[in-house]
């Protein structure tokens, strides 16, 4: 596979997908006995608050053996304080690191970054845009979990205008076969056109329900997301989306036995605790997938360079 950077789901084939996953299960195999990348840094510049993505990130570059500089809190704490660009950050820092992961806070930061880059951008979350990092370790646990992505019904819920993480994933799953999605969202939250004129487009079947109870019946997985607070322009908006979609006993019920429960997390108050105990809450083990595919996404893009 040939990867400069790593920007929107798009840029990936479902055999490269299947590269990614087969190097992803050798990382979860081998874990810290892959001392591959001993003389790179990655450099995390991060604008917006993260514990997984970072902290995943850092830990796959450690585990290859890599060293990492950081800088968390970017917006106060790096010289963006001072009004330097986003540019020049990246220019400078491209002569630092063999490579940046960056989250910030605007829809296509990562693509204006890789454009001045000399290095590899990896789109760590760029506002309400795009998450593909978070899409690969989704779709590698749909894998895992279901056993197979062709055919998954799946419930996308809550917050689907604001959501990045929604957003990478119905593109990635758009490649794949015989998928139905169901967008269940508040209606001032609604997934974004652009997401659907896509989907048409492609052939991929989806439907707009409110009815979170009708359609867990009937879905391989629920992917709940949480209502994002700091993306309103007022709480007014803000409560209008917040609070109707919980995942909770009942709807485990309703749940199939098969099924899984997904959140890129963090949650607030989307997904009951209680539902924690149950085997089809994989949210932890989807996290935890993050490793792995970090892992395997930094030996493919630095290996050989
Ligand atoms: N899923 C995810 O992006 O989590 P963080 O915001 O903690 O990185």
């Amino acid at each position: 596979m040939k990867l400069k950077h790593v920007i929107e789901s798009q840029q990936f084939t479902k055999e490269s997908l299947e590269e990614l996953f087969d190097v992803a299960h050798i990382m979860e195999k081998l874990s810290t006995q892959v001392k591959t990348l001993t003389n790179k840094i990655m450099i995390s510049l991060f604008y917006e608050p993260s514990t997984r993505t970072r902290l995943s990130f850092e830990s796959a570059m450690i585990r290859l053996g890599g060293s990492v500089a950081s800088t968390e809190n970017a917006q106060n704490f790096s010289s963006a304080a001072k009004g330097e660009t986003l540019e020049d950050t990246i220019r400078v820092l491209s002569g630092y690191g063999d490579v940046i992961v960056l989250r910030h806070h605007e829809a296509g930061a990562a693509h204006r970054a890789s454009e001045v880059s000399e290095i590899p951008i990896i789109n760590a979350g760029d506002g309400t845009g795009q998450h593909p990092t978070q899409s690969l370790l989704d779709i590698f646990t749909i894998k895992k979990e279901i056993g197979h992505i062709d055919g998954t019904k799946i419930a996308m819920v809550g917050d689907l205008a604001n959501g990045r993480t929604v957003r990478s994933l119905a593109y990635l799953l758009a490649k794949y076969d015989d998928i139905k999605m169901y967008f269940v969202s508040p209606p001032n939250v609604k997934m974004g056109d652009d997401i659907k004129e896509h989907l048409q487009k492609h052939g991929v079947d989806y439907e707009e329900n409110s009815d979170l109870r009708e359609v867990a019946g009937k879905v391989d997985v629920i992917y709940q997301t949480r209502v994002q607070r700091e993306r309103f322009d007022s709480i007014e908006e803000y409560e209008k989306a917040h609070g109707i979609y919980i995942i909770d006993n009942e709807i485990l019920d309703i749940l199939p036995k098969s099924s899984i429960v997904m959140h890129p997390l963090p949650r607030v108050d989307e997904i009951k605790y209680e539902v924690d105990k149950d085997p089809r809450a994989a949210y932890f083990r989807q996290a935890h997938n993050g490793l792995f595919i970090r892992m395997a996404l930094l030996s493919i893009l630095l290996e050989n360079h």
